[in-house]
């Protein structure tokens, strides 16, 4: 559920004609809703109560300053993957002790940074990086926790390139291998190895790849404490589903009533790491048509945003739904869904201005007419949109906005050219 409707054919966020962000700020924008952020971000917090999680946001998703600052006042911990993360989360106000570092490649500096602020719990990816952080945190005679990512082969049935829980990834290492790693380093002084890390894919919108992981952690769990290792905390990652074609990821009680059972009464601190799930369908790309062109058989509609904007639909031939925010009287779309075919409506690809064939938003779309000048909303593009953009054709970043009830404000203002080349006058 989200907080983004049309409304007499005109769609709004929350109580904002989302026309009127553009007219004020122009175009490409993204467009949050806080209302939606705050509903994901309590209904995972309901749906895992009874375990009194720490939930750490996963900054990865969506990283501005003021969506981590929101969530941090709902509760949220913060999952960060680099000192760049480390930061905002610090600079948000998170707590600290409620910050998981994960990645497979933390350099010294990043892993000072860390333990400097005090953070939770590092994710150890190796054995290189336990034995390293174990000389860091050793020479600094500092202890911090870490949990142990394990690889437990499952098959979250989702894209090749966001599989990660699957035995030929380079992330974590594999259950058996895991017992060996407790049995070298496992009673360090400096380094307590407390928890086991999991993170299977994204998204998996099924339950079932999290009950087979989960059973083989506990497993692995059960004889690592009969061997003596004082084992506290089972991070499940992230990986919760969103709404892009239609309404196909889980509810978070679904997810959470297959999984409290298998963890009620173990004696383990349950840590999540969501992120697409609560930013996704937070945030939609505004952008207006540029051009209308034919040609080899084709329409394409030539927008202002792009694969710079928006790389997903370039990257993974991911799905995003494209409608006009209106006003659209016979063509306001009853729902949003990959299958919308409103009588009236023409086949069109949506694509950008970039010099790149893979520059596209949505092919072979079922779109009403448009006409230059007209806007189209991007749904579904809170998670990994504005936080995987790039400068490429020296095309600068979007501008960013937070809605509030009837309220908006920029939360990043749309860069300048002469920032696209200060980092060059040296
Ligand atoms: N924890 C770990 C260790 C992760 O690697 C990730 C995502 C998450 C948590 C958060 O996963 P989420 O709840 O957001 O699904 N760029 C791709 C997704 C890459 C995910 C990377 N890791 C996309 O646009 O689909």
């Amino acid at each position: 559920m989200d907080y983004f409707a049309y409304r007499d054919g005109e769609l709004y966020c929350e109580d904002v004609r989302v026309r009127e962000i553009a007219d004020a700020l122009g175009t490409p924008t993204y467009v949050y809703s806080s209302a939606t952020l705050k509903h994901h971000y309590q209904q995972t917090a309901t749906a895992f109560s009874e375990l009194d999680p720490v939930i750490c946001y996963s900054i990865k998703s969506c990283q501005n300053l003021h969506i981590i600052r929101l969530l941090v006042e709902q509760g949220a911990g913060m999952d960060v993957v680099s000192g760049g993360e480390l930061y905002r989360a610090l600079k948000a106000g998170a707590d600290p002790s409620r910050i998981v570092y994960a990645g497979v490649g933390k350099t010294d500096h990043e892993i000072n940074e860390a333990i400097d602020a005090g953070i939770g719990w590092f994710n150890v990816e190796s054995e290189a990086e336990l034995a390293h952080l174990i000389e860091i945190a050793g020479g600094r005679r500092q202890t911090v926790q870490a949990a142990l990512r394990v690889n437990p082969d499952v098959d979250p049935r989702t894209h090749r390139h966001t599989t990660t829980g699957k035995k030929e990834t380079k992330f974590g290492v594999d259950l058996e291998r895991a017992r060996r790693v407790f049995d070298t380093f496992g009673r360090d002084p400096h380094v307590k190895l407390c928890g086991l890390h999991l993170h299977i894919g994204s998204p998996v919108n099924t339950v079932e790849p999290y009950v087979e992981a989960i059973e083989k952690a506990l497993g692995l769990i059960k004889g690592l404490r009969e061997d003596g290792f004082a084992i506290d905390t089972l991070n499940i990652g992230g990986g919760f589903g969103a709404h892009y074609e239609a309404q196909e990821a889980p509810s978070m009680s679904a997810y959470a009533e297959q999984i409290i059972p298998l963890l009620r009464g173990r004696g383990l601190q349950l840590v999540l790491e969501p992120g697409r799930s609560i930013a996704a369908n937070a945030g939609i790309l505004l952008t207006r048509v540029i051009y209308i062109k034919h040609g080899g058989g084709k329409r394409f509609v030539i927008v202002d945003a792009a694969m710079t904007d928006l790389i997903r639909p370039a990257l993974y031939d991911a799905y995003h739904f494209i409608w006009p925010v209106g006003p659209g009287g016979a063509f306001t779309p009853p729902q949003r869904g990959r299958d919308l075919r409103l009588p009236g409506t023409v086949k069109v690809d949506v694509v950008g201005g970039v010099c790149e064939t893979g520059d596209f938003l949505g092919r072979d779309r079922q779109l009403p007419p448009v006409r230059r000048g007209d806007l189209l909303a991007v749904f579904s593009a809170g998670a990994y949109g504005f936080v995987m953009a790039s400068h490429y054709n020296s095309r600068p970043n979007a501008a960013e906005v937070l809605v509030n009830g009837p309220k908006f404000r920029t939360i990043r203002r749309r860069e300048t050219y002469a920032e696209l080349v200060a980092p060059e006058e040296t």
